[in-house]
């Protein structure tokens, strides 16, 4: 089978690539990219005014399976993505049980062969049941395909146990992803500490929590000489550190969320339980000092964090709800809208943060186009006007912080080895 993408501005961050030009894909692969392909026995895709990219890779989601598929599963989330754009998702191993070997990494990557419409990466959890107190079999899971490592959701106390993880994890040459909040400082807090947290009454979560823990666990990949990667950064000091960590030669990689990109504390002031997520929305000084950071290259890579709760379960009183949102099917839209239209990013730069920045830091081959390489690719509308509606969402979490905004830009087309699996928001599979 033969597809032929005609006429689109290409954006391929590995190699500098931004040209109006063709693609064109056969029996799966990329056969060719060039200002004009052959159309003989193509189905073309007209891709006039429109942007075609790597299909976008997310390093970070909850995908809930096992045990929390009431929130989200492969088929639901993976479905999520390809409405997102996204041919390539990682998922966390904060379910139940956990992650934690690799009879469960190798469980998951059969079940995401029969149910998943993206390709699914795997993440394994650094301690056993993600209690903080044994390593769990890391190189079990590592050779059983987990790509990182890592106990997201909460912090890992243990600085032993962390350095341990470190050294280990980094023998295969993979990295160990954090969630650096400290929690004797953090714990229990329920909004970005400071002047809103105040007027609200609500306990808050200071950002010095986040800074000490970046700085504490750079500290400990720098004493191992480990990679580490900084998930979900939203502190102005944590921006910082990882720079000044970078300079150094620390083998540091850092993401940011789209909510943290565009969304400030003052979002609380609703009580809306949507807007509760960990880390913290911050304040606008932050939230600048993230996009500076993505400008420098101090953070590497925009993922999503995805993090799905059953409705029920996020449609309680503020105190009592589970932090976390959905992100995929947002994410594309609220980056083009809060800093493509604005001009505080490139297209080239924010394509680069979504597909080849990521892919890199897990050591994947996606995030490219590539002669030869397997053809999943995105093709985006940044022109597109639309208004998020979370009932319309693939993903079963339905609660989202940009419920009824009104968006500028979103993935037409998302393509995985050479087959369509979204068309204008519907997914086909
Ligand atoms: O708000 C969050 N929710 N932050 C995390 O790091 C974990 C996530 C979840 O799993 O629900």
């Amino acid at each position: 089978m033969k597809l032929l993408i005609k006429g689109g501005r290409i954006i391929n961050p590995a190699e500098n690539m931004d040209v109006v030009g063709d693609i064109l894909i056969e029996n799966g692969k990329i056969a060719a990219i060039g200002s004009s392909c052959p159309a003989a026995g193509a189905e073309i895709i007209d891709a006039a005014g429109l942007v075609v990219t790597p299909g976008l890779v997310d390093m970070h989601v909850h995908l809930r399976e096992p045990g929390l598929e009431a929130k989200e599963d492969i088929a639901s989330g993976t479905r999520a993505a390809a409405a997102g754009g996204f041919t390539t998702i990682a998922c966390m191993p904060n379910t139940r049980p956990a992650i934690d070997s690799s009879i469960v990494v190798a469980g998951l990557t059969q079940r995401a062969k029969t149910e998943g419409v993206v390709k699914l990466k795997i993440i394994g959890a650094l301690s056993k049941g993600l209690e903080g107190r044994e390593l769990a079999e890391i190189g079990d899971m590592i050779e059983s395909g987990a790509v990182a490592i890592s106990d997201d959701g909460g912090h890992l106390d243990s600085t032993r146990l962390l350095k341990t993880g470190l050294e280990y994890t980094g023998m295969f040459g993979r990295p160990v992803i954090t969630h650096s909040e400290d929690e004797g400082l953090a714990n229990e807090g329920f909004m970005h500490e400071g002047a809103v947290s105040a007027v609200l009454g609500l306990k808050g979560r200071p950002a010095v929590a986040e800074d000490i823990a970046v700085a504490r666990d750079i500290m400990l990949a720098e004493y191992a000489n480990a990679p580490i990667h900084i998930a979900h950064v939203s502190s102005k000091g944590a921006v910082e550190i990882i720079r000044q960590a970078k300079q150094r030669g620390v083998k540091v990689t850092a993401e940011a969320t789209p909510h943290h990109l565009t969304l400030t504390d003052e979002e609380l002031r609703t009580f809306n339980t949507a807007f509760k997520v960990n880390p913290p929305l911050r304040s606008a000084e932050h939230v600048a000092a993230l996009i500076d950071g993505l400008k420098d290259g101090t953070l590497d890579a925009i993922a999503t964090d995805h993090a799905p709760h059953a409705f029920e379960e996020k449609d309680v009183e503020f105190r009592y709800a589970p932090s976390g949102f959905a992100g995929l099917e947002t994410a594309v839209g609220v980056v083009l809208t809060g800093l493509y239209h604005t001009g505080k990013l490139t297209l080239p730069e924010i394509i680069a943060k979504l597909s080849y920045g990521p892919a890199k830091i897990l050591g994947l081959d996606s995030g490219v186009l590539k002669v030869g390489a397997p053809a999943d690719i995105t093709i985006i509308d940044t022109e597109y006007k639309w208004a998020v509606d979370c009932i319309k969402f693939y993903t079963r979490g339905k609660h989202s912080p940009f419920e009824s905004r009104n968006l500028k830009g979103k993935p037409l087309i998302t393509i995985v080895n050479g087959s369509i699996i979204m068309q204008n928001g519907e997914v086909l599979k």
